[in-house]
């Protein structure tokens, strides 16, 4: 059995329950396997969810929360599901989080990013634009995440990793980063768990083209 054959039979797995559960993605057992061992989610809580399409993790966290209000935010659409309010929208576009904050009506418990670029098989690239695009994901919490709340964002490690990591601690209370079982084994993907939001200015963030700059400093390149 080599390690490749494991890893697809893992896949397999997740694959096979999520149809038989009727989940969108294999994605939802990330966020199943994430809450029931670090204990995101509480019912009532107002979830919003940052690049939710195809809606995996958008079925948990309204399982989960029960009457609380569930938004999710695309660029693509995302097939209506009950209970769940979806916004078409870029999370790097300032009108977004206006635009989440006015249908949120206040300001919410949790936030989850499981969002992640176009992958270009460039590995370096490919990790400085998941952080890119986490460090958005930060500046959405800034904006629209309630005073002790959480957030479950999604990075590809890299060298710039422990520079993300260092935004979120200076936000939050208490910071974890994990690779949940449901995850790829040949994946660089990790989540940052973080709770007890201390609330943070928001920063202004450079949303020229698609080359978007932000104010964060990371060490190396954006590109
Ligand atoms: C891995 S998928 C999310 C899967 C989802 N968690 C699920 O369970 O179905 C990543 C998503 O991030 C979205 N995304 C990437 N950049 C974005 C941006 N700037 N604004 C909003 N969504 C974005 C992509 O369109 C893609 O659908």
């Amino acid at each position: 059995m080599t390690k490749r054959w494991l890893a697809e039979r893992k896949q397999e797995k997740y694959y096979r329950l999520a149809k038989k559960l009727d989940y969108r993605s294999r994605a939802s057992f990330k966020l199943i396997q994430m809450d029931d061992r670090f204990d995101i989610f509480r019912e009532g809580d107002s979830v919003v969810d940052l690049g939710a399409s195809p809606g995996g993790w958008l079925q948990v966290a309204k399982e989960r929360v029960g009457s609380g209000k569930v938004i999710g935010v695309d660029l693509r659409p995302i097939r209506p599901i009950d209970g769940v309010v979806t916004i078409i929208g870029d999370i790097t576009d300032k009108g977004t989080i206006n635009e989440l904050l006015e249908k949120l009506g206040r300001k919410a418990d949790v936030i989850l990013s499981d969002m992640a670029p176009n992958i270009g098989g460039h590995y370096s690239t490919d990790h400085a634009r998941s952080v890119h695009l986490c460090a958005f994901a930060v500046n959405a919490a800034d904006n629209i995440l309630k005073k002790e709340g959480k957030m479950v964002a999604k990075v590809f490690m890299g060298d710039l990793f422990q520079t993300m990591k260092e935004e979120f601690e200076k936000r939050f209370r208490i910071v974890k980063v994990h690779a949940p079982d449901a995850t790829r084994s040949a994946s660089s993907e990790v989540y940052v768990i973080a709770k007890g939001f201390k609330g943070h200015e928001p920063e202004e963030m450079h949303t020229e083209n698609t080359e978007k700059k932000t104010k964060f400093t990371v060490k190396g390149e954006i590109r």
